[in-house]
């Protein structure tokens, strides 16, 4: 069946690719276990700066696995209590971009919106269609899709499992950026490649404070912002990068 998670690295860019493609990429217990301990293990390599989650042409990923729960009590799925992992996503440092072809639903889309940035196939849909199997979304559909689109949208996506296109999901809020189908995955390559050039502590603070303002209130996020802010005033990047600019030349950013 070969391995469930494809990686590689290009340079300060690391790639994940989910490869079941035969159940279009459905995500099994063990395809997850996997792909988290991939992505923890990237944010710890000194030598990776940005990531990128992939699927293939056909699917991004088509949900959790079925076959794999159908049978499954209340208590079974309590005390295995598979999407618990998927929060360890949220808890990356590094930027991590989706490159989304094809269907990307359920935990498909849920494991989408784990990422940063989310490049779209023009071909890519995206959708929560649960109510379809007679359960809700479980690995944070109902909370972050609502904080993407808004309630009425999120409501119409989620209650009647209906499929947006990459157009609609751009439109939505819930796609970063749409590009035709031949260049979805060099498009995000392109992105990880933009983002591992920054200083890193820059982009990991910054993502930091965008992901705290779906959790805190105004007042409090703003103060966190200026808290990391004045903290980057004790990097050696902050100074490199202000000398460069008075000096009109390129800075050196070192992650320190
Ligand atoms: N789990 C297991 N197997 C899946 C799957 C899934 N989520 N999605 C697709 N497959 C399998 C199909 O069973 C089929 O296998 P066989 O060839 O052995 O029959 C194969 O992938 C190809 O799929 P289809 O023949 O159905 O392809 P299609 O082009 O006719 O339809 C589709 C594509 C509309 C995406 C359809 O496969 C589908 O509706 N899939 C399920 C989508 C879904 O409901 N996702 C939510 C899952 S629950 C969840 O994710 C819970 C959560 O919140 C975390």
């Amino acid at each position: 069946m070969g391995e469930s998670i494809l990686t590689k690295t290009d340079g300060p860019v690391a790639v994940a690719t989910i490869n079941r493609p035969q159940v279009l990429n459905a995500l099994s217990r063990e395809l997850m276990e996997r792909l988290v301990n991939v992505l923890e293990g990237y944010d710890a390599d000194q030598g990776v700066r940005a990531m990128v989650l992939t699927g293939n042409e056909r699917a991004f990923a088509a949900g959790a696995d079925i076959d794999e729960m159908a049978d499954r009590s209340a208590i079974d799925m309590l005390l295995i209590n598979q999407f618990a992992r998927w929060e360890r996503i949220k808890r990356l440092a590094k930027p991590l971009v989706a490159a989304v072809s094809g269907y990307c639903l359920g935990g498909g889309c849920e494991l989408a919106m784990h990422c940063d940035i989310i490049v779209a196939s023009e071909t890519a849909r995206f959708g929560q269609p649960e109510v379809n199997l007679g359960i809700i979304p479980g690995a944070g559909g109902t909370q972050r899709l609502t904080r993407a689109l808004g309630k009425f949208q999120a409501m119409d996506v989620i209650l009647t499992g209906r499929l947006l296109t990459a157009d609609e999901a751009q439109r939505a809020g819930l796609v970063s950026r749409v590009v035709p189908k031949e260049h979805y995955l060099a498009e995000a390559m392109k992105i990880a490649h933009e983002l591992a050039a920054k200083p890193p502590l820059s982009v990991r603070l910054a993502k930091e404070c965008i992901l705290k303002a779906a959790e805190m209130s105004l007042q409090d996020g703003l103060d966190y912002e200026r808290k990391l802010l004045y903290l980057l005033f004790a990097s050696a990047d902050q100074k490199e990068g202000m000398k460069a600019f008075v000096e009109k030349r390129r800075a050196e950013f070192k992650g320190r």
